[in-house]
């Protein structure tokens, strides 16, 4: 058994129980008095001649000094714990010192670039780098993307975007450190995803290339939907596209009266070109169209054409959705997309919601009040174009109609002997004696026909006018099945 502790008035030089390597003896331990040194080390004692000598010499600023390097200097453990304590001393100040200047260097080289997932360019991007030649990343997630052709068929299409994880691309000569996080704790409520971002870093000189590389991807994302139309619809609060892009839908294959299509479009188109009128004057920059009718005479199908026209997208909102609020309401009509309709089907249900719950126990919809409300409200820097679409204009109350809120009413009635004649040359080129005699039996028959009608009876004898005329009767019923 081995004492930890030398046995109290020991030499300098006698041997510690450590080192002793004599058979142990069974001694008395006792503790120890004071300074338990490990082997057995006394502090050398003060001289104090030395102490004496130099008060004679320098005064007290001379026993100080000489105390210290007595005391300090010349003891073995404070020689040896100082200067520990200075090197940890100076490695905590150079640790200190390394992380400021990479702090500093940081802010003053680097810049970030932070891109939430609730930013509309997070998905630009994401897709700009799927696309990127020049990067490493190794953690990749895939998207599927349907892609719909010109001949209405769809394929798919994988696309593989960087996953969460860091990722290095080098964008027009610049290392750029690409950072995708996901929040463990927050999701997005409306599409129930994680909340992400991603933070881009690059040399400070090279900041500008952000502008470029965003500008890029948005050019990238945009030219994806050249030639179509977004449909938005509600999803909770937002709007969200729904399904993909679709192809524009050309004025010229809805068939309208005389008229009523280029009036509409010249109207708006002189509305898009007054924007500076409108704010010289303090008038709210918005417009509300009305369009009413009976089903299926082109209403919806003339809008998206419009829409497709003037290279916008459309907002749909059917006001007889069962779980839409004024509130909702309010909300979806000032957080328009850019460059977007907005199309409110059915306001004639805001005006019918005279309980506030029906049969199936939903809470009323719009009310009337909640309608007004929020076209009055719509406060946007932009233009905002209010399509409107109604089958029963007689249910709406006066003060809807009024300027401001429905700038331009144009009804969309059944179909015309013009438009008959028109949707029949449409469908079977060139066959104008047909198209007269077609709409002279329909005109027998005495019976209001909606172009919808028209549409299901052309469809159907896709290639034989002769056929379609035999089925004029068919027009009869306003839902005849074929
Ligand atoms: N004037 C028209 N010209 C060409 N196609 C039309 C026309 N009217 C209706 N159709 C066709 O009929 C179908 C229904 O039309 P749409 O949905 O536009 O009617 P609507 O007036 O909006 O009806 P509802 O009042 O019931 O909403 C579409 O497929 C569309 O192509
Ligand atoms: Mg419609």
């Amino acid at each position: 058994m081995f004492s930890f502790f030398s046995s109290g008035g020991q030499g300098k030089n006698e041997p510690s129980s450590f080192s002793s390597s004599a058979p142990a003896e069974f001694e008395p331990i006792e503790p120890p008095v004071s300074s338990p040194g490990p082997a057995g080390h006394q502090p050398p004692p003060l001289d104090f001649s030395k102490l004496q000598e130099s008060h004679e010499k320098e005064g007290i600023s001379g026993i100080a000094n000489n105390l210290f390097t007595q005391v300090v200097l010349s003891n073995p453990y404070f020689a040896a714990g100082g200067g520990l304590m200075l090197l940890g001393t100076g490695l905590a100040l150079a640790r200190q010192g390394v992380v400021r200047a990479s702090g500093l260097i940081y802010r003053q080289l680097l810049v970030d670039l932070e891109i939430p997932s609730k930013d509309k360019s997070y998905m630009w991007f994401l897709e700009w780098m799927s696309q990127y030649k020049n990067r490493s990343s190794r953690h990749l997630s895939v998207e599927t993307n349907f892609i719909q052709h010109d001949n209405g068929a769809v394929s798919t299409k994988f696309s593989l975007v960087p996953g969460p994880g860091n990722h290095l691309i080098k964008y027009k000569g610049a290392f750029m450190l690409i950072k995708r996080e996901r929040s463990g704790k927050l999701l997005d409520m409306t599409s129930g995803t994680p909340f992400e971002t991603v933070t881009l870093t690059t040399l400070y000189r090279d900041r500008f290339l952000f502008n470029e590389l965003l500008t890029e991807a948005k050019t990238m994302a945009l030219k994806s939907q050249e030639g179509k139309t977004v449909i938005y619809t509600s999803w909770g609060p937002e709007w969200r596209p729904f399904g993909q892009p679709k192809k524009k839908r050309t004025i010229g294959s809805v068939i309208l009266d005389k008229g009523i299509k280029e009036e509409i479009l010249l109207d708006v188109k002189d509305f898009l070109k007054s924007g500076k009128w409108y704010f010289d004057r303090g008038i709210p920059y918005r417009r509300g169209y009305l369009l009413y009718g009976p089903p299926g005479s082109g209403k919806t199908s003339f809008i998206q054409a419009l829409a497709g026209e003037l290279d916008y997208n459309i907002c749909i909102l059917n006001l007889s959705e069962a779980n839409l609020t004024d509130d909702r309401l309010n909300h979806l009509m000032n957080h328009i997309p850019e460059r977007s309709l907005l199309l409110l089907e059915d306001i004639d249900a805001a005006f019918n919601k005279r309980s506030q719950t029906d049969e199936s126990g939903f809470k009323s919809g719009v009310t009337f009040s909640g309608l007004l409300n929020a076209l009055d409200g719509v406060a946007s820097s932009e233009e905002t174009i209010t399509f409107m679409t109604t089958n029963h204009p007689e249910r709406l109350d006066p003060a809807i109609l009024r300027p401001g809120r429905i700038d331009y009413r144009v009804l969309i009635d059944n179909a015309s002997s013009h438009q008959i004649e028109e949707m029949f040359l449409r469908f079977y080129e060139g066959e104008t004696e047909k198209a007269k005699e077609f709409v002279a039996k329909a005109a027998e028959l005495n019976v209001p026909i909606s172009t919808a009608q028209l549409q299901g009876l052309f469809v159907y004898n896709k290639n034989d006018p002769d056929s379609a005329l035999s089925m004029v009767e068919t027009l009869k019923t306003p839902n005849h099945v074929f």
